[in-house]
């Protein structure tokens, strides 16, 4: 088993920023579960399979081949053979991936590639349940949150620095609705783990978080669980 680290919270909370920064100062591989799912809403999408057709969604699961590899440090996720990293971000995608993630056949066809990972290789890895359901073992586990507020800005900014036109109200209406869908689903809902550290990081910035979790995994590493 590698030495894992895992990281939940919502929408928006600044998980994938963070994470990168821990894992390069900490020697670890970042992974990125929101992208694997992200990833199989690419290829639902275009199977032209909508969120709700559940068998669908599992008849495809069982046909698809996921693959997470690395340029330089950044995740690359290949369905079917494909590298299909550059189409993630796209908002429907965004939406396919929190709607179809409640179903429990698309959160088991990642299940294993997320497990194996860990356990060949020392992680960092963010998600929704991953303290909770995919690395109970973890030797550190985060819940990273903020206020809607604070998300719906963060948010707003990155995408104004990119150039895309959006509004403050739509984007904190869609993470009150992300939180929504995310923490009342059934299978592996949002949720703290009895043992995970929490911060709230409505008032720190990204230097003071990463600063505590490097030191977190620093003390881990002397006195293992
Ligand atoms: O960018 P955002 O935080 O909205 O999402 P993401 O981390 O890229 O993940 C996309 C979607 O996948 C989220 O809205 C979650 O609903 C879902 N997800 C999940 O259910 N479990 C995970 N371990 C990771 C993501």
């Amino acid at each position: 088993m590698g030495f894992n680290v895992a990281i939940d919270g919502p929408a928006g909370a600044g998980k994938s920023t963070i994470a990168k920064l821990v894992a390069a100062e900490e020697g670890l591989v970042y992974v990125d579960t929101g992208a694997m799912y992200r990833g199989l809403a690419v290829y639902f999408l275009g199977l032209g399979i909508s969120a709700e057709e559940t068998d669908r969604l599992a008849a495809a699961c069982r046909e698809v081949t996921m693959e997470i590899g690395y340029a330089g440090s950044v995740q690359q996720v290949y369905v079917n053979g494909e590298n299909i990293t550059g189409r993630l971000r796209e908002e429907s995608v965004g939406n396919m991936a929190s709607r179809c993630a409640a179903v429990p056949a698309v959160r088991e066809c990642l299940l294993d590639l997320q497990r194996r990972l860990a356990k060949t290789q020392n992680v960092i890895m963010d998600g929704r349940d991953i303290g909770t359901c995919v690395l109970p073992q973890a030797d550190l586990k985060i819940f990273l949150t903020a206020s809607v507020e604070t998300r719906a800005r963060r948010r707003y900014l990155e995408l104004k620095e990119k150039g895309v036109a959006c509004d403050l109200e739509e984007i904190a209406a869609d993470i009150r609705e992300r939180d929504e869908r995310d923490s009342t689903r059934k299978t592996a809902p949002l949720k703290q783990a009895a043992d995970a550290v929490l911060i709230d990081s409505s008032d720190l910035s990204i230097e003071e978080v990463v600063a505590v979790i490097a030191s977190l995994c620093r003390e881990k590493r002397k006195t293992p669980n």
